[in-house]
């Protein structure tokens, strides 16, 4: 099996994570909550939720969240990534701009990132999809 094929059980268990730690998300600006789950090289998870700020810039992403969690636990690759959100009626939450280069530090170009909301699942992605040509580790060790 490929690195990027993911069980039926690692994807039950990503969306449950996710969708857990969506509930605790802190989003009384936006009311816009989301959870992010990362399954890490040790075949762990873990999650994040969004936390907003008085000072709205401030405010940190879920998948920021979970990837923060992945480093603590130890953690040094991200296999697949699910993101929860209210999606889908103005299209699936997909990580914003920011958290796809975040994403890219740690994970393949393969990398399936999936979506969801509470009741379904969404499309799955690749993180080279979503962030073509992309900037990364490899170009600093390079030069
Ligand atoms: N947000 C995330 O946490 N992840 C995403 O993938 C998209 C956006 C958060 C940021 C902010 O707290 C709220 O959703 C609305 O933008």
């Amino acid at each position: 099996m490929s690195n990027f094929s993911l069980t039926k059980s690692q994807q039950q268990a990503l969306l449950q994570a996710a969708r857990s730690a969506q509930l605790k998300a802190y989003a009384p600006y936006s009311n816009y909550k989301v959870g992010a789950a990362v399954l890490d090289e040790q075949g762990r998870i873990h999650s994040g939720c969004n936390v907003e700020n008085a000072a709205y810039p401030e405010g940190l992403c879920a998948e920021a969240a979970a990837l923060s969690a992945m480093v603590l636990a130890s953690g040094s690759r991200a296999l697949a990534v699910l993101v929860v959100g209210n999606g889908n009626a103005g299209g699936w939450t997909t990580p914003c701009g920011g958290c796809r280069q975040k994403l890219r530090e740690f994970g393949a170009a393969e990398m399936p990132i999936l979506v969801a909301n509470a009741t379904e699942l969404g499309p799955r992605y690749t993180l080279s999809a979503l962030l073509p040509e992309s900037f990364g580790p490899d170009h600093l060790n390079a030069g």
